[in-house]
């Protein structure tokens, strides 16, 4: 298979981009907290000054009074402080969360089949949730928190050296040195076990969507009490892991609690005995207990700043791990511009086309030749699993096949740029996706322009709609083009999302249409009226029907017939019919079943 890793570069996520683009931010919001910070520092000396000059009899409520307004003032921009922080980090942290959520949205977008082979829709769910809430977390609070914490400690300290005392001050701060040990530890320990929670909230809201994607299976094969069973086990595994990290969280946050009350200790033994001694006022004193007190939450925030951080490490690493995905499918040459100004005339060639999916073992198509001249409609016939969608997936470009084995109006495919090959080329998923939006919406998806934009193309709509025989169906409905389609189309027959799943391709008007398998849920006389249609819009177009039924076949220039992924017969229907093989075996026994019904 040919490989285009090479080709297409490897993303790495970082970080110094988003926080770059919010500079100005955070150097406000740093800058404020400063401020606020500094302002908090002098309330305890001011405190201790009133309480030394009253205590002394320096002076009288008088002096008290330029004090308290110093106070005051102090506490008025704390509080105009606090909320400029919130306003410059929270926002800018909102503002990071919010481009690279856009970002991996984007690069998602960008992924071949291959990866979602094998990556879970609820796994990546939780990246979109829980691991971006992580990195917020860590960009937001965490960054005010530790520069607060640092920034505060070493205030604290200074104000307690030159305020009062600095062997009192170096008494206080050694246990405290302690803690700086302490959540080093903590970090590594918490990190392992956030990345084990966040595994498990992933497996979690894998499971919920798949149970509730699936709850219609589950409930006709009352798998209900099973599949609980086995949500409940998710559900207790995510719970162990939360419980994990809350557990370690309670031990130091309790160590941390006993280190700050061996502080306070020695400040209150080693500092009563100076108040005593008369080295230090008693206004000095309980300045010393305040800032002691302040000390106190930098240290907590120290633990919470780590729990953040490893929370956030951990989610990083996992979206980093997506960032590094390239896509398999890709351009040829991804330094030139494509030039999308061509147009595909429709002539296909298959070149002796062997085909291993990427992750299968054996080839599940078997040195194929076939040439489809434009304007042809080929049909293809064969059992389940001989390799029908396989061949549309390689003509679609959702896997690459080997270089010159398929070509298109005469080159390699993957030569062709990807936006002529999506334009031009239409298809009719077998499984009829639809999305959960209005009927008109659906039907107009391929479309460049928006119908909101442009309302004349609800005409074509129609038109289109019309050819596939689902007009008078949506007609019926209570808010015609308008209605509302449930997710993935649960609210229509599987008739219906055939039909406009064909308008949504017809409307599209490419230079070739494949249809997967995409009249097998329509009466006869409906397939009779749409291919009646597909032969008249068709014409000059090349056009591939893949069907089980010989009355949808019948009528294309040629069919051919997979067996086991190898083309076992090709013809038109009269010399398959005469040649004897699998198609006339099938003919016939159609052409049976027809009778025996008529009768
Ligand atoms: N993504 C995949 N990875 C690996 N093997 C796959 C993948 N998709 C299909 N296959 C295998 O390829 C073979 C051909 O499948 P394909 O879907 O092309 O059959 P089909 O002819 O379209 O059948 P049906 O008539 O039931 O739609 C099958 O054996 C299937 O198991
Ligand atoms: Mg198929």
């Amino acid at each position: 298979m040919k490989s285009t890793m090479s080709e297409t570069k490897q993303k790495k996520l970082s970080m110094i981009p988003y926080l770059w683009s919010y500079k100005w931010h955070y150097l406000l919001g740093v800058i404020v907290l400063l401020l606020v910070d500094m302002s908090s520092l002098y309330i305890p000396q001011y405190t201790g000054d009133i309480i030394d000059g009253l205590t002394k009899g320096t002076f009288g409520f008088e002096g008290v009074k330029p004090i308290l307004l110093k106070i005051l003032l102090a506490g008025l921009a704390m509080m105009l402080g606090r909320f400029g922080w919130r306003f410059f980090i929270i926002g800018a942290s909102r503002g990071i969360e919010y481009k690279m959520r856009n970002d991996l949205f984007q690069h998602l977008e960008t992924l071949s089949a291959r990866f979602y082979n094998s990556h879970k829709t609820g796994d990546l769910m939780a990246h979109f949730t829980n691991d971006l809430q992580a990195i917020r977390m860590a960009v937001g609070m965490a960054v005010i928190t530790t520069f607060d914490a640092v920034v505060m400690t070493v205030m604290v300290l200074v104000k307690m050296i030159v305020y009062v005392d600095l062997k009192l001050t170096l008494l206080a701060f050694i246990p405290l040195t302690l803690v700086a040990f302490g959540c080093y530890y903590y970090g590594i320990e918490q990190k392992k076990r956030q990345t084990r929670r966040q595994e498990a909230f992933s497996y979690l809201s894998d499971k919920a969507q798949e149970s509730l994607a699936g709850i219609r299976v589950l409930k006709a094969f009352v798998q209900e009490e099973a599949d609980f069973k086995s949500f409940e086990d998710a559900s207790k595994n995510n719970m162990e892991k939360n419980l994990a990290v809350a557990k370690l969280q309670a031990v130091f946050g309790a160590l941390l609690d006993m280190v700050t009350g061996l502080s306070l200790l020695l400040t209150l033994v080693f500092g009563g005995k100076m108040v005593l001694n008369g080295q230090v006022s008693i206004g000095q004193f309980v300045a010393f207990n305040s800032y002691i007190g302040m000390l106190v939450w930098p240290m907590i925030a120290c633990g919470d700043c780590v729990n953040t951080f490893s929370q956030a490490a951990a989610a990083f690493h996992r979206v980093a791990a997506i960032f590094r995905e390239v896509p398999d499918i890709v351009d040829a040459d991804t330094s030139l511009q494509a030039d999308c100004e061509l147009h595909l005339e429709g002539d296909i060639r298959l070149n002796d086309l062997t085909f291993t999916y990427p992750d299968g073992e054996l080839p599940v198509l078997k040195n194929i030749n076939l040439h489809i001249r434009p304007g042809e409609m080929l049909g293809i016939l064969g059992r389940t699993g001989s390799g029908k969608s396989s061949l549309a997936d390689l003509l679609l470009r959702v896997y690459d096949c080997e270089k010159g084995m398929l070509l298109l109006d005469g080159k390699p495919i993957d030569e062709i740029p990807l936006c002529i090959l999506h334009r031009d080329m239409a298809y009719v998923p077998q499984d009829n996706f639809l999305f959960s939006d209005t009927l008109e919406e659906n039907i107009a998806f391929g479309l460049e322009e928006r119908i909101q934009e442009h309302p004349e193309l609800r005409d074509s709509i129609h038109q289109a709609a019309r050819d596939a025989c689902i007009h008078d169906n949506i007609m019926d409905f209570p808010e015609n083009y308008l209605t509302l389609v449930g997710e993935r189309g649960v609210t229509l027959s599987g008739g219906q999302k055939q039909r406009s799943s064909i308008a949504r391709a017809l409307l599209k008007d490419s230079a070739v249409l494949i249809l997967d398998d995409s009249l097998s849920a329509v009466d006869t006389d409906t397939e009779e009226q749409i291919l009646e249609n597909l032969m008249r819009l068709r014409k000059g177009k090349t056009t591939i029907v893949i069907a089980h039924r010989i009355s949808t076949l019948q009528q294309a220039d040629h069919i051919a017939v997979l067996t086991e992924g190898e083309l076992t017969e090709y013809g038109t229907h009269d010399e398959l019919v005469a040649l004897g093989g699998f198609y006339a075996h099938i003919n016939e026994k159609q052409q049976l079943e027809q009778e025996l019904q008529e009768e």
